[in-house]
């Protein structure tokens, strides 16, 4: 990487305010059990699972443009849409209490899990987020956008109504709309990718492939254009987790777009650079299966690494699936990105001592 355009884009980054929310920068690490056992490329772990806010993850670097667009728009509210065990929705809750904003909640049962003040929603409740819990029909996928984003606005007037000041923003903080007229989340994963580029610049300290989950797109979207800003050979490897590729792709490149309008850089990404495996989603968006259940298992006995029920596992069964089907050359070396997501490990308890008692 070199020097001067790192510093172009952290520059262009620092015009956009910041809160301060994680603790940066995060780990990297060697996964030395598994590469061994696995046999194919040197696999590292970045812990973004370790950011520090209310259990860590990837939400923590979005929101630290996301709170600061709403404080700085004059907001005393802020409101958004998630699954029932929504890690971007603790989060933002948190972040959103500790900056002296109302975090209002709009929790869809896109699985089947009963609703239980545990795991994600123990901390919301214990947060004081204001939640309002919806069914769908939509089971095993994620929330229609235009849906969940009309049901927002009516509630943000109701808010207005009231004398309040509220913030909409879509899940995960990815897709522009509501009140956040930016991609701040992929800005953020644009400085999670310059941070990684410092991390590993010297000799042989570059990685060939990161693999991350990719579920609302704005994580993917960023570490791929910040990659290509930074003249960077590194493949950006999405799992998806609930939307199937056709659906998914158009989505990650609308974020990919915008992000390059906002920052006004020279990139270009051609739609066969939106690197998506879909076929990781199983049985759909949160259903935990045995190879779910196992795969946990097996990174926690031989790294000592607790991955999620409905991210990580599922980035990583589809990591090992592509070492063990050559899809790496044995002297690349693959950034696994952990991003967060293990309070909702607790939700999922009797599903998971079930499938592996
Ligand atoms: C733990 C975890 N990992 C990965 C993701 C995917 O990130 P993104 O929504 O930016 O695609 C999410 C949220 O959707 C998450 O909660």
């Amino acid at each position: 990487m070199k020097k001067y355009i790192s510093e172009v884009i952290e520059e262009k980054l620092a015009r956009f305010p910041q809160v301060k929310l994680a603790s940066l920068p995060t780990p990297i690490a060697k996964l030395e059990n598994l590469s061994q056992e696995l046999g194919g490329p040197e696999i590292l772990v970045k812990r973004d699972d370790l950011t520090g806010l209310a259990f860590g993850g990837n939400k923590s670097r979005k929101l630290e443009f996301i709170i600061a667009d709403a404080l700085k728009k004059g907001a005393d509210t802020i409101i958004t849409w998630a699954s029932l065990q929504s890690n971007w929705c603790l989060q933002l809750a948190a972040a959103a209490r500790k900056h002296g904003l109302r975090p209002i909640l709009v929790l869809f049962q896109t699985y089947d899990l009963p609703f239980s003040y545990d795991g994600n929603l123990l901390l919301d409740f214990l947060v004081e987020a204001e939640i309002q819990v919806r069914e769908t029909k939509e089971k095993g996928k994620s929330v229609n956008q235009e849906k969940a984003f009309s049901l927002l606005k009516e509630i943000a007037e109701e808010e207005k109504k009231k004398g309040k000041k509220p913030y909409v923003v879509s899940v995960g903080g990815s897709a522009t709309g509501g009140d956040m007229d930016r991609p701040l989340g992929a800005l953020a994963y644009l400085k999670a990718m310059v941070e990684i580029a410092e991390q590993l610049s010297g000799v042989n300290k570059k990685v060939s492939h990161i693999v991350i989950a990719s579920g609302s797109g704005a994580t993917q979207a960023g570490l791929l254009v910040g990659a290509k800003a930074l003249g960077l050979e590194t493949e950006i490897i999405g799992i998806c987790v609930s939307d199937k590729k056709e659906e998914f792709l158009p989505q990650v490149k609308a974020i990919v777009l915008k992000l390059i309008e906002t920052l006004q850089i020279e990139v270009e990404i051609d739609d066969r650079e939106i690197i998506l495996f879909d076929e990781y989603i199983r049985e759909g968006y949160g259903v935990v299966n045995k190879e779910v259940a196992e795969v946990i298992r097996l990174v926690l006995k031989r790294e000592g690494l607790v991955l999620d029920p409905v991210y990580t596992s599922k980035a990583m069964i589809g990591l090992i699936d592509l070492v063990k089907k050559g899809y790496f050359a044995s002297k690349d070396r693959v950034l696994f990105i952990h991003t967060g997501g293990t309070p909702a490990l607790f939700a999922f308890k009797n599903r998971l001592v079930e499938l592996l008692k």
